[in-house]
């Protein structure tokens, strides 16, 4: 049934430098949405890769010493074993030189040329390396290309044109009557912004003559030119899911949500779009944007070398810690800082102070009062049946936010959630009504209450956390694994086993020490 399958997409990454924390956010956010639905029983493919042809790959081979070929071979490697060391799970890490995906730019080209949307032109302009593409006007400031600050090269060439142009009513009818196709709004406006005939944004070059550029796939209609980059890379979203053969194609087609930053916004906002009514096919559920992160409040750049590097991070403070920072710190859409600090903020706050001593707490007193296992509960009273409350409510929130893309808000509203729980041990006193014999009969049930709300904690926060909320599920002694859980039942209040042994352990996120802590 198409609605139990889900499809999830990163961009492809060029592959001339080493993964950085723009990247390594797309696929956390991307890697969190999947076991996310994962979680609700869907059947979810996950594609991410490199993006291998073009003059940028060409230029950094050049300078590096070595063919496209063997350039591209090295960075896939290298982003591809990052993404699996850090527990990212893809279903496939797509190369565009791999042969499928080749065969696919090339049956897409043909269905575009038949549809009779491209035509040979003669072409004069400034041409931007950086961009892979002609500049206007407006894409420079004293001659030099805005985004590259470089100057652009005059060029003269004749080139394939796909005519885009045509299409722009139609993609602006699609935005109206589709007002969440690209989200979150602003972004949507952007797009509408850029269809605006003031906005000069014509036709798109296509080719590249092989006399200058000999990297990339043929055109199937003119052996003497390759394929634009851009019109190759976004295919990668067809092509990874078998397309045009793949029997559930279709199905899958139809729930696929993209993730991008916003700077690659006009290719997939507008040229994709477009693309793909050409040949007939529907556009991507949602198109969904993200901000920029800076460091230190200054733009990611090589010459700054502030790109921090997922292996560092995971080095100094574990992998998950670092993720969860991403996905919280962020408001999706928006641009976010990182820095140490604020990094450390974050983890001794939510992960150290928040969840792990809800744990610890929850966890320590089982083991002290209750012979380590979990009790059978009384009947609750108004503390309980706020802390029921409360629990339910993130469940329900947790839903919504996922499916609005707003990762950040359900990891906020099980903070949330767990801060009553800690609010709720703080009232009912344990380890004083353990030794009150008025209130001794109390323990039973706040132990109880707390290992389920920790259980549901741990649901909810195992697409972001995985590995530690792995760890916490067999330190409540739960049945099975956490990954055989299906919500929305697992986040239902009366699900924890009681008698299940639970066990201590150590602090799953040690409070990170400060000069000032
Ligand atoms: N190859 C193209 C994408 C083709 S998709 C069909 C490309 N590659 S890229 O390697 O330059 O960048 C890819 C992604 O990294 C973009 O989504 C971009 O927004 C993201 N980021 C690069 N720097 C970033 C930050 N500093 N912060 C957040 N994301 C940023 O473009």
């Amino acid at each position: 049934m198409s609605d139990d399958l889900f499809y999830v997409t990163t961009p492809i990454y060029y592959m001339n430098g080493a993964p950085h924390i723009g990247h390594t956010y797309t696929n956390c956010i991307a890697d969190t949405l999947t076991r996310y639905h994962r979680l609700r029983g869907e059947d979810v493919f996950f594609l991410t890769g490199s993006d291998e042809h073009g003059e940028k790959i060409f230029e950094t081979a050049d300078r590096e010493g070595c063919t496209p070929q063997q350039l591209t071979d090295r960075y896939s490697a290298l982003f591809r074993e990052t993404w699996a060391q850090h527990d990212i799970q893809f279903d496939r890490f797509i190369r565009t030189t791999d042969e499928d995906h080749v065969r696919a730019v090339q049956h897409f080209l043909q269905r575009v040329h038949d549809a009779g949307a491209i035509e040979f032109r003669e072409y004069e302009g400034n041409y931007c390396v950086g961009c892979e593409r002609f500049l206007a006007e407006r894409d420079m400031e004293d001659g030099l290309c805005r985004d590259h600050e470089r100057a652009p090269e005059p060029r003269s060439e004749a080139n394939y044109f796909f005519k885009m142009s045509e299409s722009f009513g139609w993609l602006e009818q699609y935005l109206q009557d589709h007002p969440d196709f690209i989200r979150p709004e602003r972004y949507r406006n952007e797009v509408l912004g850029m269809l605006r005939e003031d906005a000069g944004l014509g036709d798109l070059c296509i080719s590249r003559p092989k006399s200058r550029l000999d990297w990339g796939i043929e055109l199937p209609f003119d052996s003497n030119y390759v394929c634009y980059v851009w019109f190759d890379a976004l295919v990668n979203y067809l092509s990874g899911i078998g397309w045009p053969d793949a029997p559930d194609f279709s199905a899958r087609w139809a729930n696929a949500e993209h993730l991008i930053g916003k700077d690659i916004l006009k290719p997939h906002g507008v040229f994709w779009p477009i693309m793909l009514h050409t040949i007939g096919l529907e556009p991507p559920r949602h198109l969904n944007v993200h901000g920029y992160w800076n460091v230190d409040e200054r733009k990611v750049s090589k010459s700054l070398g502030n790109m921090v590097s997922p292996a560092a991070m995971d080095e100094k403070y574990g992998f998950e810690a670092f993720r969860y920072f991403l996905s919280r710190e962020m408001s999706w859409g928006l641009d976010a800082n990182f820095s140490e600090e604020t990094l450390i903020a974050r983890i001794n706050s939510d992960l150290a102070n928040n969840l792990g001593n809800f744990a610890s707490r929850t966890l320590n007193m089982t083991a002290r009062f209750a012979d380590a296992q979990i009790p059978n509960p009384g009947p609750g009273e108004a503390p309980e049946e706020e802390l029921r409350e409360a629990f339910a409510s993130a469940a329900r929130e947790v839903d919504e936010h996922f499916d609005a893309m707003e990762i950040h808000r359900a990891l906020e509203a099980v903070q949330r959630a767990i801060d009553a729980g800690n609010r709720y041990l703080e009232h009912r006193e344990p380890w004083k009504a353990a030794k009150d014999p008025d209130r001794a009969h109390q323990v039973g049930t706040t132990l109880y209450t707390a290992c389920e709300a920790l259980r549901i904690a741990t649901v909810l926060l195992s697409p972001c956390i995985p590995a530690k909320c792995d760890e916490l599920w067999s330190r409540l002694g739960q049945p099975g694994s956490l990954a055989e859980q299906r919500l929305p039942e697992a986040a239902r209040w009366g699900g924890v086993l009681v008698g299940a042994s639970t066990t201590k352990g150590k602090p799953l996120f040690p409070r990170i020490a400060t000069e000032d802590a």
